[in-house]
């Protein structure tokens, strides 16, 4: 493969119709209204917002697992969106998912060993005594120890850390070139999330995995990412290199993120941003910057206009008219 990314998306939009209040009108849900971003080889870049702001659809439509509105999704060099279903199932092997909710996505009556093998069953690239021993040998990698006899396990029997090390040996069999973590670790215990993002990281170094990291825990992503970028009620509100978002955040939705997770912050600061409000109703969002009802420094232009999201630095982009100034390096 050439140097280019792994993935480019450009201008996705996913909006849902969902049924309006006196069912007269067509009502939509922007969930994400034109994002656009790369990821480069074994780079991990993480999507990174509150609950409600287009991580999850995001993810999905890379995946193709939900169709888009609009836009395009570029996969190692070919376009995916409206890519026929036979073509889609052969690059499946290279793109897997990790979900939240490792109780919900394991079956309970298949042992580990079966799960873990399935995907190379399915997709045809191991036959079932192959995909067996293959399994075992990830089981074991994953710190699933010793495989043999985990893979004999029913998931009642593993803690709520050992099935996420399942899903993650379940999306790594058929070695795929990225995958999409989607709050992997959010509802492990504090100890365990640790351990598993350095698992994931792991197999980065190892086997040059390139990985979309969603979450809503900038604290998380520190630890692993490269870049990222900021959402908020389906658009990117702010992506660069992740240490340099840390040190100086232009938009101020990024820096009230920040510090309302002080451990974060290399240097401590007094809160400087305080957010007005709650996250509006998605199915009308604000006009003009979508931040601006909880913005502190929102003046009329903002109301009024939306930004662009532009390039402020070298790889540092912001969608704000006054963002705040740079932090020096
Ligand atoms: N299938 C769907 N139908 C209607 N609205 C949806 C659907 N899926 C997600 N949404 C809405 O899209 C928005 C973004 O959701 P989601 O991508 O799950 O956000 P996040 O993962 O950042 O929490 C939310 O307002 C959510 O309610
Ligand atoms: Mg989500």
């Amino acid at each position: 493969m050439s140097d280019g990314p792994i993935l480019r998306v450009r201008d996705l939009k996913k909006y849902f119709e969902i049924s309006s209040l006196l069912g007269r009108t067509r009502a939509f849900v922007k969930a994400v209204d034109g994002v656009s971003f790369e990821i480069g080889d074994k780079e991990v870049f993480s999507l990174i917002g509150e609950s409600g702001s287009g991580k999850t659809t995001t993810g999905r439509l890379i995946l193709r697992l939900i169709e888009p509105t609009s836009g395009s999704i570029n996969f190692m060099g070919k376009e995916i969106v409206g890519m026929a279903e036979e073509e889609m199932r052969r690059m499946r092997k290279d793109m897997q998912i990790i979900f939240q909710d490792p109780y919900a996505s394991l079956n309970p009556r298949m042992r580990i060993g079966d799960a873990v093998a399935e995907p190379l069953i399915v997709s045809g690239l191991a036959n079932e005594e192959e995909a067996k021993e293959r399994a075992i040998e990830m089981l074991d990698r994953v710190g699933l120890i010793p495989g043999k006899e985990m893979a004999q396990r029913l998931p009642h029997n593993l803690s709520g850390g050992q099935r996420q090390r399942v899903a993650i040996a379940r999306a790594m069999i058929t070695r795929p070139k990225f995958i999409v973590a989607d709050e992997a670790v959010s509802m492990l215990d504090m100890s365990i999330k640790a351990s598993i993002v350095s698992l994931l990281e792991s197999f980065r170094r190892e086997v040059g995995l390139s990985m979309l990291f969603i979450t809503h825990d900038i604290s998380i992503a520190k630890l692993i990412s490269d870049r990222v970028a900021i959402m908020y009620l389906g658009k990117i509100v702010e992506m660069g290199p992740m240490r340099r978002i840390i040190e100086s955040p232009a938009h101020p939705y990024t820096k009230a993120l920040l510090e309302a997770v002080p451990s974060v912050m290399r240097r401590k600061r007094e809160k400087t941003i305080e957010l007005k409000g709650e996250m509006p109703d998605p199915r009308n969002p604000p006009s003009g910057c979508r931040f601006s009802n909880r913005c502190p420094f929102a003046n009329e232009r903002c109301h009024r206009e939306e930004p662009a999201l532009v390039e402020i630095e070298r790889g540092h982009f912001v969608s704000c008219h006054f963002p705040l100034p740079p932090a020096s390096h």
